[in-house]
């Protein structure tokens, strides 16, 4: 005879209600007196209401407000708060990529007939959002130097909505007057957005600067594990807040709040790692600079980096990331030797992770507006928490076997 294991399944329980419905309406929350140093992980597609009353009160631009898991729930809410924080911001959005986020800053202040000021060493893929844009959408899109300064002024326009900043440059590393551009555009009334990805938010503060909006791409030393694809957008001022979160609504652009947690589980330790990588980074373009192989090394805190003093002024700090440009004698395919030779330096986009990284760029490939004034082949670094003498050891190694002694 067989049992019937479904029969207590079929009994209803104290309350009047089967198991199946019980189950489905546990309502469980944190027990009172339950405490824990993470960020609870608060997973949710739909958020309820306790009433119609409340969820006809709804109003977009109040942040305070839950509505749906698209828009915000508790964990990626505390990594908003944390991120604002941290640049001395008042609002942030969240956004599944660097680059998303990058694309907000166009769709929510950005409409036909506008014109938007990009720096020529924006990171490439900015630049071919905005020349997107303006091939099909009816935008005009302008490159200028980044060591334009006050300059800036002559090149605003009254249909000039947006300008674009990068400080430094992550490839080919100029740091601009950002104060300088920041006043000039506040005084005619247009927005600046700065990629402040190169300083993670923790070596520069934008706002301090006068400078609008600053995205950063999380992907990096936020994150700091190689493993999680977000942005964010910081702003100060209610009303650009406001434009920005509607593009993202409008958009149904979200974030996964697991990789929010991964975020926020990262986030205590990320100056720490910042000038860890600050210091090794450090010594290993001081001794590049040393080689005879280099022509130049490109690196903010050295004197001879284009707008190195308002890297002095303003930064506090420089973090993994520099370039090198190798002596002209060298071939492009020498050159690929050398970083294909090289056994701790993977080959790949990004930094902030605890592995090193390099990447070849062809620079003037990159770039509309100002010539490039170097002759040999650029290779970025990312210089990742491994021992630095072994960093050291395995550049001199490929050097030695692709460069000759
Ligand atoms: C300067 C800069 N900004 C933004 C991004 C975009 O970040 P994500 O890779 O998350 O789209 C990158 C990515 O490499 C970057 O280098």
């Amino acid at each position: 005879m067989t049992q019937d294991n479904r029969k207590p399944l079929d009994t209803p329980e104290a309350n009047g209600w089967h198991w199946q419905t019980n189950i489905l309406h546990a309502d469980t929350q944190l027990p009172a007196g339950f405490a824990a140093m993470p960020v609870p992980v608060a997973r949710a597609s739909t958020v309820i209401f306790p009433d119609l009353a409340a969820m006809r009160a709804l109003d977009w631009k109040n942040d305070s407000q839950w509505r749906y898991g698209l828009h915000a729930t508790p964990t990626s809410m505390e990594l908003m708060r944390r991120l604002a924080a941290l640049e001395g911001g008042k609002h942030c959005l969240l956004f599944p990529s660097g680059l998303a986020a990058i694309s907000n800053v166009y769709f929510g202040l950005v409409k036909s007939g506008d014109d938007v000021l990009i720096p020529d060493n924006a990171y490439s893929p900015n630049r071919e959002h905005g020349d997107w844009l303006a091939e099909s959408f009816g935008i005009t899109v302008r490159y200028y130097d980044p060591m334009i300064g006050n300059g800036i002024g002559a090149l605003i326009q009254p249909n000039t909505k947006v300008i674009w900043l990068e400080a430094p440059g992550s490839v080919t590393m100029e740091v601009p007057d950002v104060p300088a551009i920041a006043r000039a555009a506040r005084e005619r009334g247009v927005l600046t957005a700065i990629d402040n990805t190169y300083s993670a938010g923790l070596a520069f503060r934008p706002f301090d600067h006068g400078v609008d909006i600053s995205v950063q791409a999380l992907t990096k030393y936020q994150s700091g594990g190689s493993d999680v694809l977000m942005g964010a957008v910081v702003t100060v001022d209610d009303d650009v807040h406001h434009r920005l979160k509607r593009a993202r609504m409008r958009m149904g652009v979200g974030v996964s709040v697991d990789d929010c947690s991964l975020v926020l589980r990262s986030l205590p330790n990320m100056q720490l790692r910042f000038e860890a990588h600050d210091r090794a980074a450090m010594t290993l373009a001081t001794w590049l600079e040393t080689r005879h192989e280099i022509a130049a090394v490109l690196h903010p805190a050295f004197e001879d980096c284009p707008g190195h003093q308002h890297f002095r002024r303003d930064f506090s700090g420089a973090g993994g990331l520099f370039s090198v440009v190798f002596d002209e004698r060298y071939s492009q395919a020498q050159i690929d030797a050398f970083i294909e030779a090289l056994r701790l330096f993977k080959i790949g986009f990004s930094w902030g992770g605890a592995h090193s990284l390099v990447v070849p760029y062809r620079v003037p490939s990159m770039r509309t507006a100002t010539p490039w004034p170097h002759k040999g082949a650029l290779v970025r670094f990312y210089i990742g928490l491994e021992d630095v003498r072994d960093l050291q050891a395995d550049i001199e190694a490929s050097l030695k076997a692709h460069l000759g002694a």
